[in-house]
């Protein structure tokens, strides 16, 4: 690598404490850092051990004090309810302090966790940033998801009170959070002491005499609070993500790495200044809503467009261009699912010139594999440079990116360009060798991980060193397969584990066997992603049922779709489902999951030196005709 891309790069390597001190300056501390990397306790780092500051105070009163009270902060646009609503540096700043001073009113201290389960309007930022404010850890729970994702939750994280949204909006109908809140509490084992309901005028929800307290109540009647002084380390929150089991990873947050990684972020890879309007179409309950909506443009003094709304149907595929063009956003982040979905609906790119989009710059995308028609046609159309950069929940901010604030570089579709600086980005072989340019291998991260990155799981240090850093040590496991070119560059090609990804949503098909496997007529099942031309993925279902059963089918297919939304949610897009008489499987008893998706999908597959009957893998593909897939077989 050459210029100033590679030396930024370099640098971040070689002078780690230098480079990051100097990125950290863009914070401001309560007590400045005089350290960036610990290191001595490997392979646990921490990030400016001696460090102190309040989050919640970078992305409001710092602001507010610096002259952006007048300015927006978040802008609330909401086609769900016809609603735009703007809160300023300073409205913003007050809110989240009255919030902070009743949730505190309710007990909840530093350290203490508080589960949020919001659809996405205001409130949900608000709650996030008063926790941050008073130092209680968040917990954001996608609404898209059901009440025992909830409970799993609740249980591991072990809240004081859970803030929650009486409904979230969807097309066509609306979804009401309180039963799933009170099934979730009832089936947990922990029992959080206070929910705050936030009340929609859309439908509201019938408190619990004693349990639930009304959001506008407390915060009307509650004092506001100064934030509180936090160490660097300590968690600023826990997301939430699918791992391989129906158990999802608690993964931490801490506070001082994060928003010196945000940050540095902002101005370096996204190219965004203070006062300027950014856009993040994603949910809060995902790591992209976390940094992107809420830390990120806060932290800068930018203003966040908060969209509760879809790319198309919400009322059409004009729909983003809209929003671009009348809050005037420089930048924008979604999936590109959400690209597929616009493309398909108005492949000429019509609505676009509906619209003044004179202002916008950048368009990033991720959360998925981009495919290169997708950025070829976003390119094409938008002409502005289309940025494909890739992440995970667990790194919080790009593992590799085409850095726009940096040195922006040339593109190579159907790669995320090179590592962003911090990030030492190699493919391995099995045995953690690193393999020759071009060539497929396990993709890792040479250890430290930068600031921003997972310090640990919840409560868990034996699972992350499990999930994460055992099997290569000395790396970071990300889960991902590809390669890394002659150039640098990085082109990630699939997930090595059991998570498939619809709709840039991470979903664990794993998870989802669970589900089916407890179908009282179901005697053994697999869950395959398969390719989706607007999802990417979806996940499909194969059954296989006990001697005996008499019930239909289709009766025991529709039953388990239902399951599945009910146990996981209607996030996890299980439609499809197909009863076999056998699973293949090698003669030690794997499921060949890989070779069956292949089938599928159509794609070319090898007949397995291992199977212990070839024979079955011809009525698989006779079964997945029968539902649209392995046409060719
Ligand atoms: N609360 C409750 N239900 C939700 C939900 C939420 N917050 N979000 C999604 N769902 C439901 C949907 O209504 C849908 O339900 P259905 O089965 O009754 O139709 C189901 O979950 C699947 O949702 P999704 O996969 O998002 O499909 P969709 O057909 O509603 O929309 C897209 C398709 C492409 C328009 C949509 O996925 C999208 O906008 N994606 C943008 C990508 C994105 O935000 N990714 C996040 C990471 S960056
Ligand atoms: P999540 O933790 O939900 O953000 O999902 C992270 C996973 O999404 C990664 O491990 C990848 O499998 C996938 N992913 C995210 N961004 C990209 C990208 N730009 N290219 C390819 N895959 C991506």
């Amino acid at each position: 690598m050459t210029g100033r891309h590679a030396e930024a790069h370099r640098r971040s390597l070689e002078d780690k404490d230098g480079f990051w001190l100097e990125a950290a300056k863009a914070v401001s501390w309560t007590t400045p850092p005089t350290k960036a990397l610990d290191a001595s306790r490997p392979p646990f780092y921490r990030w400016f051990p001696d460090g102190r500051l309040n989050v919640a105070f970078n992305c409001l009163d710092r602001h507010f004090e610096a002259g952006r009270g007048d300015q927006d902060a978040l802008v609330y646009d909401s086609p769900m309810t016809g609603k735009v609503e703007r809160f300023t540096y300073r409205q913003l700043t007050r809110r989240v302090a009255k919030v902070a001073g009743g949730l505190r009113s309710l007990g909840v201290e530093k350290g203490d966790r508080v589960l949020i389960y919001m659809p996405m309007i205001p409130e949900a930022v608000i709650a996030m940033l008063a926790c941050a404010r008073l130092g209680a850890i968040h917990g954001v729970v996608f609404g898209g998801f059901a009440a025992p994702e909830l409970a799993t939750r609740i249980d591991d994280a072990k809240p004081k009170a859970i803030v929650f949204g009486s409904c979230g909006l969807e097309p066509g109908r609306i979804v009401a959070y309180k039963p799933l809140v009170d099934q979730a509490i009832e089936l947990a084992k922990h029992k959080p002491k206070h929910c705050v309901v936030f009340q929609r005028k859309e439908q509201r929800a019938e408190p619990v005499a004693g349990r639930d307290v009304d959001f506008a109540d407390l915060e009307a009647k509650s004092a506001p609070v100064d934030p509180v002084d936090m160490a660097s380390t300590d968690p600023l929150y826990i997301l939430y993500t699918s791992g391989t089991t129906g158990i999802p990873k608690g993964v931490v947050r801490d506070g001082g790495g994060y928003a010196t990684a945000l940050l540095w972020s902002m101005k370096y890879v996204y190219d965004i200044k203070p006062g300027e309007v950014w856009w993040t179409a994603s949910d809060v309950g995902w790591v992209v809503g976390h940094s992107y909506i809420v830390y990120a443009p806060l932290l800068l003094g930018a203003t966040t467009v908060l969209y509760e709304g879809k790319p198309v149907g919400t009322p059409d595929a004009g729909a983003f261009w809209r929003v671009i063009s009348e809050h005037k956003a420089v930048a924008m982040f979604t999936a590109p699912t959400a690209f597929r979905a616009i493309k398909r609906d108005d492949p000429d790119g019509l609505f676009m010139k509906k619209y003044d989009l004179s202002r916008f710059r950048t368009l990033f995308l991720a959360g998925e594999r981009c495919d290169p028609n997708t950025l070829l046609w976003a390119e094409e159309k938008l002409k502005v440079p289309v940025v494909d950069h890739w992440w995970q929940t667990e790194t919080g901010w790009p593992i590799t990116a085409n850095c726009q604030g940096l040195e922006p570089m040339k593109v190579k579709p159907g790669s995320s360009t090179k590592a962003v600086p911090g990030w030492d980005v190699q493919s391995l072989d099995g045995e953690g060798r690193q393999v020759k340019a071009g060539e497929v291998g396990v993709l890792a991260i040479k250890l430290p991980l930068p600031p921003g990155s997972l310090p640990t799981l919840w409560n868990n240090d034996a699972g992350f060193l499990k999930s994460y850093l055992q099997e290569f040590p000395g790396y970071y496991k990300t889960g991902d397969a590809g390669y890394l070119d002659e150039d640098g560059y990085v082109f990630v090609m699939t997930r090595t584990d059991d998570i498939i990804n619809v709709a840039g949503h991470r979903l664990s098909t794993g998870g989802m066997e669970e589900v089916l496997s407890n179908h009282p007529d179901v005697a053994e099942c697999a869950v395959i992603g398969v390719a989706d031309e607007l999802k990417g993925q979806l996940p499909l279902g194969l059954l296989v049922l006990k001697a005996g059963v008499s019930k239909p089918s289709e009766t025991i297919v529709k039953e388990v779709v239902q399951m599945v939304r009910d146990s996981i949610g209607p996030v996890a897009a299980f439609k499809t489902a197909v009863v076999v008489k056998r699973l293949p499987k090698t003669r030690s008893g794997k499921i060949l999951r890989g070779t069956m998706q292949k089938i599928a999908d159509d794609q070319s597959w090898k007949m397995p030196a291992t199977i212990d009957d070839p024979v079955v893998l011809q009525e698989i593909a006779e079964g997945l005709k029968t539902v649209g897939y392995a046409k060719g077989a």
